[in-house]
């Protein structure tokens, strides 16, 4: 069949040139090949156009979907007349004669600030009984039910996406118990619960999948006996041994063990078996978080040398441990809950300062190797006024999460903790985006920045864009 039509094809030519002379025959050949080449060319042509055309058209719907989150909503709260009643805990400020600041109101649960930041609304994100379950909007700050109308209990979180599952797991600390102060000059703690567990699959109706991992409640000698201090739980899956393991910050009701705990399960929704705990290359490890890259290498950062730096360490290849390669970054800077994120082959982190509880000015970091010397870029907050940019909107970073379908955008998940309730502590999630120029570019080459902006947009109301999955 093949060769018969290919005898077919090669005799029609033949009778073609048998009715031509050989002079003629030659410049015919010559036009034909010409005009062969110019059908090519212009195919060619279309091709190109064709291609730019289409890349044109995505990057124009990525800028119109983009535009949407890169709004800059402006606050405008009075910050003069709020202070109302009481105000215990900044008059206790001894020999202080200046009026409490608002992060003073925002901390201290008789203000009006307080509650303004703490609104009691549970209807804003209720993926059981509300009118807003097809529109899907994030409100940073208020309280965030999950399917069983129930507030979502998973602090300090981070979340991981299960390629096996294709579901989304929301990661973070329990705090659903009382906030005490285990002594007069100790810290507002909650005691050890465990690490909840939520699933789901558009980023926003979150079911409870329980808690993964639990706190010990009669063994006094174990790392997660319920006085001790269990907090930023991280899960990262190993493609090797199929194994999804938990790094967790360890510690006692002093912040003096400064350790980091490792646990790990065959299921995303555990139950994970706790392995140990100790200090990764023999440093002090508070706040951390744990970061795997596209090349299936896994690193542990943590905040060291009494949270005056960060370390960042390579992971072993099963995740169980760290290796003895670490990188000592952001000297004397002070800066913790470390979140980090890559984009087009650069690594990326927001980092907050350390004042406990209240919230304090987020900086973001760059790095083109993340064993790199890192670079402060600066400031990433947008919108809101003055004091939501100083404050991180109100929150401290705990993870930021890439979208996939949306190259260069992500989610910032922050904690805006309540320290005289830690279990009604919110979450902000808010649109990162990188992009543009820095403000406080370290680094320049050829009078070029090294690095692109980090911005995280303050909205009150947002959603995700359409296309943010991957295709
Ligand atoms: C839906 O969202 C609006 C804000 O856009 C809010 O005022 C309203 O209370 C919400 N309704 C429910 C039932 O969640
Ligand atoms: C209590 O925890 C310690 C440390 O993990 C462990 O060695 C010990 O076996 C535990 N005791 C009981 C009774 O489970
Ligand atoms: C924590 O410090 C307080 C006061 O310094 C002390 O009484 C308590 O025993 C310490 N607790 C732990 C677990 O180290």
């Amino acid at each position: 069949m093949v060769s018969g039509a290919m005898g077919m094809r090669s005799r029609h030519p033949k009778a073609f040139a048998l009715r031509c002379n050989p002079a003629s025959h030659r410049s015919l050949t010559l036009v034909l090949w010409s005009l062969a080449a110019l059908v090519i060319v212009v195919n060619f042509l279309l091709l190109i156009i064709h291609k730019e055309g289409e890349s044109i058209s995505t990057h124009e719907i990525r800028r119109s979907i983009m535009r949407e989150l890169e709004v800059v909503e402006e606050e405008q709260f009075k910050v003069a007349p709020l202070r109302s009643r009481r105000n215990p805990r900044a008059v206790r400020r001894k020999g202080d004669k200046k009026p409490p600041s608002i992060v003073d109101e925002f901390l201290d649960e008789s203000s009006a600030v307080h509650d303004m930041f703490f609104p009691e609304q549970k209807t804003a994100v209720d993926p059981n009984n509300g009118g807003n379950d097809t529109l899907h909007f994030y409100y940073p700050g208020n309280v965030w039910l999950d399917t069983d109308g129930k507030p979502i209990q998973a602090h300090g979180g981070g979340v991981l996406y299960d390629k096996r599952t294709k579901t989304y797991f929301w990661y973070g600390e329990n705090k659903d118990g009382k906030t005490y102060k285990a002594h007069t000059k100790g810290a507002d703690r909650v005691d050890i619960i465990g690490v909840s567990c939520y699933s789901s699959s558009d980023l926003w109706a979150w079911k409870n999948e329980g808690v993964v991992l639990r706190g010990e409640e009669n063994n006094v000698t174990h790392d997660l006996y319920k006085s001790n201090v269990l907090e930023r739980p991280k899960v990262i899956y190993n493609d090797r041994t199929g194994k999804y393991v938990m790094w967790m910050h360890i510690d006692d009701a002093n912040y003096t063990k400064a350790s980091i705990g490792v646990a790990v399960s065959d299921s995303p929704t555990g139950p994970f078996t706790y392995l140990y705990s100790k200090r990764p290359h023999d440093c002090e490890s508070r706040d951390m978080s744990v970061f795997k890259d596209d090349d299936g290498k896994a690193y542990l950062i943590y905040s060291s040398e009494d949270n005056s730096e960060l370390h960042i360490g390579q992971l072993t290849d099963d995740y169980l441990d760290v290796t003895s390669v670490m990188r000592r970054l952001l000297i004397a800077q002070h800066r913790e809950a470390p979140a980090l994120f890559k984009h087009e082959a650069t690594y990326y982190m927001i980092t907050s300062g350390c004042t406990g509880w209240a919230p304090n000015m987020a900086l973001a970091h760059a790095a083109t190797s993340i064993l790199d010397p890192w670079e402060t870029l600066g400031n990433p907050c947008v919108g809101g006024n003055d004091i939501f940019r100083s404050t991180t909107f109100f929150s401290q970073s705990t993870f930021v999460l890439p979208l996939p379908g949306l190259p260069g955008s992500f989610i910032f998940m922050a904690d805006r903790w309540n320290p005289s309730d830690l279990r009604d502590s919110r979450y902000v999630w808010l649109p990162l985006t990188v992009g543009g120029v820095p403000d406080e570019a370290a680094d320049y080459s050829f009078m070029f920045p090294l690095w692109s902006r980090v911005s995280i947009y303050w909205h009150k109301q947002w959603r995700l864009p359409e296309g943010w999955r991957d295709s």
